[in-house]
């Protein structure tokens, strides 16, 4: 019985993790055989002919449920269209290792990245290039104010994120801690919204409002402290809630020290 207490309790702590962590594909990257010599644009179409296409379609229009196909390590191929989402989804998926993705009916998360930057940025020039999109954005965390962004935090994000920026979860789904991404990688998802993330467009979150956003979460991974124990940041209701805990039991302790005292007299 314990022993399976155990291993439950193992399982729990084990399973965000690991669905937080997708995986890049097991057989790696396929690349041409000398990248030497060939421009940027001939290397990433190169590349995502040989790593992106199966999913993405040859000439990025996208593969539905009804056409999928058999692609390198047998995978099954099936992705959204990639004209006009631009540098910017390109530069974010590559970056933060999301793509290439092992499964398509996987979340796809944080992980290894196994391109090169100059792979990358090649991989970015050709999803650019299949047709107009946004481009990478430019974010400014230093002319921020981290007390605005802790609004837009908590008005927007908290919900999903948790308001100290630790990730929590979203029914079936991982809303991971934002302590690996960097400034443009969160201004990035702000403006794409990955996976089931809304997407907030400049109507919703002017430009200057992201460099105060950005400058909140910089600061959410380096927290002050004033005055003793933090408990993880999580906010005033649950820190409110451990003093009562240990309010209650140093009671319940009194009363058990008191009455056995009563008894003995
Ligand atoms: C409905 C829930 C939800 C809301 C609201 C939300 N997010 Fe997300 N966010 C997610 C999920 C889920 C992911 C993971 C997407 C994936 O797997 O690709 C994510 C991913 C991210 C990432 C990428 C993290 C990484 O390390 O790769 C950043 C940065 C981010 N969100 C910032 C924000 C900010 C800033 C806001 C508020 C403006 C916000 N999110 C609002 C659910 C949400
Ligand atoms: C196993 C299938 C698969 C492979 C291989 C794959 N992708 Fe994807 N890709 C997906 C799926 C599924 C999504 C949708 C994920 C989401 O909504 O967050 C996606 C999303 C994207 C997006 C975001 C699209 C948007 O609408 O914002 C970009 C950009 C992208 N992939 C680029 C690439 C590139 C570049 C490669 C090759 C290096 C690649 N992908 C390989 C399945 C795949």
């Amino acid at each position: 019985m314990r022993r399976a207490i155990a291993v439950a309790v193992v399982v729990c702590a084990v399973m965000p993790a690991a669905a937080a962590q997708a995986d890049p594909p097991s057989y790696g990257i396929v690349r041409p055989d000398s990248e030497r010599g060939l421009t940027l644009l001939e290397l990433g179409t190169q590349l995502y002919g040989g790593n992106c296409a199966t999913c993405h379609g040859s000439n990025g229009e996208g593969v539905t449920q009804k056409r999928q196909i058999l692609g390198a390590g047998d995978q099954l191929g099936m992705g959204p269209p990639l004209r006009g989402v631009g540098a910017r989804a390109a530069n974010f998926y590559l970056r933060t290792g999301r793509m290439p993705l092992a499964s398509p009916t996987t979340q796809p998360g944080r992980s290894r990245v196994l391109l090169s930057d100059h792979e990358i940025r090649a991989l970015v020039a050709y999803v650019a290039s299949l047709a107009p999109g946004p481009p990478i954005p430019v974010v400014h965390p230093e002319r921020g104010n981290v007390s605005e962004g802790m609004q837009l935090f908590t008005a927007n994000c908290a919900g999903c994120h948790q308001v100290v920026a630790q990730g929590g979860y979203v029914t079936d789904v991982v809303a991971p801690p934002l302590e690996d991404a960097s400034p443009t990688q969160i201004a990035e998802a702000v403006r794409i919204g990955p996976y089931v993330m809304p997407s907030f467009p400049r109507t919703l979150i002017s430009d200057r409002e992201l460099d105060s956003l950005v400058a909140y979460v910089q600061y959410t991974k380096n927290p002050q402290d004033p005055g003793g124990w933090a408990i993880g940041n999580i906010g005033p209701v649950p820190e409110g809630m451990v003093a009562w805990f240990i309010g209650t039991l140093v009671l319940v302790l009194t009363c058990l020290v008191v009455g056995r005292r009563l008894r003995h007299d």
